[in-house]
């Protein structure tokens, strides 16, 4: 791409061609970041840090992030990375030049349980909203989760799958991947926490996740005096055909390159509503739309950059999970 040229995020983001001289190698990992570098960082981390936010995200982060002993004020070396991951569930991190890594390249990676992190870290102008996984939230939003067996274990079951997998059946574990640790939700104490990195490294987006559990109760789509789960579901059942037709409208603005933009993608749900008339209630009252995590309904929806995401997935537990990823991935995992 031109340097001069500002890129134009489509949805997806293009490959990137660079040089690989400037890989880094097992021996350079570290980076020198400057004083701005750092007071990003800072302010990023003091931005998502808020005892009203930590509390909507599930225990298995909070935890992570305690024994992950970030520097609230300092960009982390590798080394403290590893210190913390490595010896609790035997994955590495590895710096890597490259924004955003093709599929094929990431789970060959995976495959050796090597987690990469970009050598790019946001600019002021894009403290709210990045297109680009930058290091702050490949750090802050994936690296807490690595210190967890479970997750170390959920991540195992992508790359054995993606290796054996059909061109298609590869776009739907991209899908699940992307609709369970980047923007998946879970169940826990009755309440809806957040779960994706996606979401957790973004404050808007989190905060935005959040404010849709509160309407919902607001406006008695759920009463959370009751199991939760099984009214999203029933919600779920009785508007499944409205719900393909807003993801059709979805994957219509997506290919027209209308999705990614702050101007253009934020709230796209509730134009959708009024394009295909839908009545703003239930399920469908808020910015963003909640639904239980079933995989026929997350193979319609394309994985791709959203300046907000437009449809978030909840399991019921972190275990429900593991058996809904295992139920698509094994069988194919197994194959000769
Ligand atoms: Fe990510």
């Amino acid at each position: 791409m031109d340097k001069n040229q500002t890129p134009i995020y489509t949805g997806d983001i293009a490959a990137e061609h660079i040089d690989p001289t400037r890989e880094y190698t097992t021996e350079n990992q570290e980076i020198n970041f400057s004083n701005e570098q750092h007071a990003i960082w800072a302010d990023l981390f003091a931005g998502v840090h808020q005892p009203y936010l930590l509390e909507h995200l599930c225990r298995e982060y909070t935890r992570g992030l305690e024994l992950l002993e970030l520097d609230p004020y300092r960009i982390p070396t590798v080394t403290h990375l590893n210190g913390r991951i490595t010896p609790r569930t035997g994955w590495h991190i590895e710096r890597t030049v490259v924004r955003y890594t093709l599929a094929d390249d990431w789970y060959k990676k995976f495959g050796q349980r090597i987690f990469l992190i970009t050598d790019y870290l946001r600019t002021r102008d894009q403290m709210e909203f990045t297109p680009e996984p930058d290091m702050f939230h490949d750090i802050f939003g994936h690296l807490p989760f690595l210190t967890q067996k479970f997750y170390a274990d959920i991540e195992d079951k992508f790359a054995p799958a993606y290796m054996k997998a059909t061109q298609e059946e590869r776009e739907v574990i991209k899908r699940l991947a992307w609709y369970s640790t980047e923007f998946g939700l879970v169940v826990q104490d009755n309440r809806f926490k957040v779960f994706g990195a996606g979401i957790i490294s973004g404050r808007k987006e989190l905060t935005r996740t959040i404010m849709e559990f509160y309407r919902l109760g607001r406006d008695n789509a759920i009463d959370y005096t009751r199991p939760i789960f099984p009214q999203l579901n029933a919600h779920f059942q009785a508007n499944k055909t409205n719900l393909h037709r807003i993801i059709d409208g979805v994957n219509a603005l997506h290919q027209k390159g209308q999705m990614s933009s702050a101007d253009e993608g934020w709230n796209v749900v509730l134009s959708l509503y009024k394009n295909l008339g839908i009545k703003q209630e239930g399920m469908f009252g808020g910015e963003v739309i909640i639904a239980p995590f079933d995989i026929e309904t997350i193979a319609r929806i394309p994985k791709t950059v959203y300046a907000f995401n437009p449809m978030l997935f909840v399991c019921e537990s972190l275990e429900q999970m593991d058996k809904l990823l295992d139920s698509y991935l094994k069988p194919i995992a197994m194959r000769n």
